[in-house]
């Protein structure tokens, strides 16, 4: 029995590692990768390592879960307070279990930041379960938004992974339905349709204010770029 409320919505948990299990199959299989399948499994157990930690330190996942907010937050909360994170856990617990490398290692490295930008035949996969990962709409945090940095990231491991930004956009497309219809066939609970399109929706929203943050920024840089080369032009 449990004496606890987990911080982990259940329902929100498996909604996401389908999705990611489901986009990091569809990018494996757009790069033509053979090994999709395995893609498919580390994506359903990405966030295992979540549960883990929450079973073993309720309350302090409890504190640092709901002070993050959003994923990228807490995962440095996990570094500051355990020293590992979820993603380490995961994948040292998939190994224990004899899964193969091609499982353990993605999971492991899925919030890794040092494997953004690096093109090794070696990474790709968790490239690739990372990008898969971050293109989720159905995160299990409800309040997580999409920053800055997560639209930079996804621009960095589409441009290792060699994926053209309009093939991005249509497995961002077909997401949504496909995971819809999986989790029909596979008899998962991943809520209403009503649910899910305000959940797509309430992303898609964020998406675009963080691309236009990200426009202005890029603007204002181009300015005082082209000021101070105009003052340097002045100088000599
Ligand atoms: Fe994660
Ligand atoms: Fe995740």
């Amino acid at each position: 029995t449990q004496d606890w409320l987990s911080s982990l919505d259940r329902m929100r948990f498996w909604r996401h590692a389908l999705e990611t299990a489901i986009a990091s199959r569809m990018i494996g299989e757009s790069l033509g990768r053979k090994s999709t399948e395995e893609l498919f499994l580390a994506g359903l157990l990405h966030d295992l390592g979540l549960l883990v930690l929450e079973k073993m330190e309720p309350k302090e996942f409890a504190r640092i879960w709901n002070e993050a907010g959003k994923e990228g937050g807490f995962v440095e909360m996990e570094y500051r307070l355990w020293e590992t994170t979820h993603a380490e856990i995961g994948g040292y617990l998939l190994r224990q279990w004899y899964l193969p490398e091609a499982i353990c290692q993605p999971v492991d490295q899925h919030h890794d930041g040092t494997i953004l930008d690096k093109a090794e035949p070696d990474l790709v996969a968790s490239q690739i379960l990372m990008l898969g990962h971050m293109i989720s709409k159905f995160t299990i945090a409800p309040e997580r938004e999409l920053n800055t940095e997560a639209l930079l990231a996804i621009e960095s491991l589409r441009s290792v992974l060699g994926i053209s930004a309009g093939k991005l956009i249509d497995i961002e497309k077909e997401l949504t339905s496909t995971t819809m219809a999986e989790a029909d066939y596979l008899e998962m609970n991943i809520g209403s349709i009503d649910d899910l399109l305000l959940e797509a929706n309430r992303l898609l929203f964020e998406q675009s204010i963080a691309a236009e943050r990200l426009a202005n920024e890029n603007r204002r840089l181009r300015c005082k770029l082209r000021k101070q080369q105009a003052d340097t032009e002045s100088v000599t």
